[in-house]
């Protein structure tokens, strides 16, 4: 069904079979979160939030409940409908980076590009001007396992943002930086939301974050939970 809401949460729960016994991480999850908003999202480690995360872009399908984006219930799409879907609508940063290892910095940033349309020079430009935005200017020639962590965290995330998508996924995206390239990163993804409208949503342990968001949620007992607790 149509929603107003950039992503609407409904009844969502997952579980893992593990050594032939069903691992519930939550179940009844509901969330709607507007265009334009930035949403940090908290819980303990191994609460759920990655496999929150995964769910919302699609990645991996639900046991029950829907995820709508802008309107569509991707949880009644194919695979390779969610696929497509994601290429156009969601950049999504790992948590553990997901560089293609095989391809340089530079061709990391134009895959996705090139899995929408064939590749232009306005596109390569675009992929200079971003790596040059985030300080690997110098990088773009290199394989992703000659980069320090905090270097490949930072391909990731314009590997994610290249396509200009509607909906940012955010999985502790500077979680490996120092405080200075933390706070630049964050200033730019603020900025997304703030002047391009884009819509966030954030996991993440850094109080610096935290202040920023518009809306803070956690994952707590295997539910949804708004918290204001880290409000000044
Ligand atoms: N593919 C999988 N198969 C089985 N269990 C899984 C799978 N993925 C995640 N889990 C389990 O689900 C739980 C939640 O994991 P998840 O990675 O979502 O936590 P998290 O909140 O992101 O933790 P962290 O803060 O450490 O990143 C964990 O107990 C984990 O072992
Ligand atoms: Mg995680």
């Amino acid at each position: 069904m149509p929603t107003e809401a950039a992503i609407a949460i409904q009844q969502l729960s997952k579980s893992y079979e593990e050594s032939g016994r069903r691992h519930r991480i939550f179940s009844g999850l509901n969330l709607e979160v507007s265009r334009g908003e930035f949403i940090v999202l908290l819980g303990r480690s191994g609460s759920g939030k990655s496999t929150l995360l995964n769910l919302i872009s699609g990645i991996d399908p639900p046991d029950s409940g829907s995820v709508i984006i802008n309107g569509t219930d991707i949880t009644a799409l194919s695979e390779h409908g969610r696929t497509l879907f994601r290429r156009h609508h969601l950049g999504f940063i790992f948590q553990s980076y997901n560089l293609i290892p095989t391809l340089m910095v530079a061709e990391n940033l134009l895959l996705p590009l090139e899995l929408i349309k064939p590749l232009t020079q306005t596109d390569r430009d675009k992929v200079e001007a971003l790596l040059n935005k985030l300080g690997l200017a110098d990088r773009s020639d290199t394989y992703p396992d000659r980069l320090s962590g905090g270097e490949q965290q930072r391909v990731a995330i314009a590997r994610a943002l290249i396509h200009d998508p509607d909906l940012i996924l955010a999985d502790e995206p500077t979680g490996n930086l120092d405080l200075e390239t933390g706070r630049q990163v964050l200033a730019l993804l603020d900025t997304l939301v703030k002047k391009a409208g884009k819509t966030l949503i954030m996991a993440t342990h850094s109080r610096e974050v935290i202040g920023q968001a518009d809306r803070i949620v956690s994952i707590r007992d295997k539910s949804l939970v708004s918290v204001d607790e880290f409000r000044p």
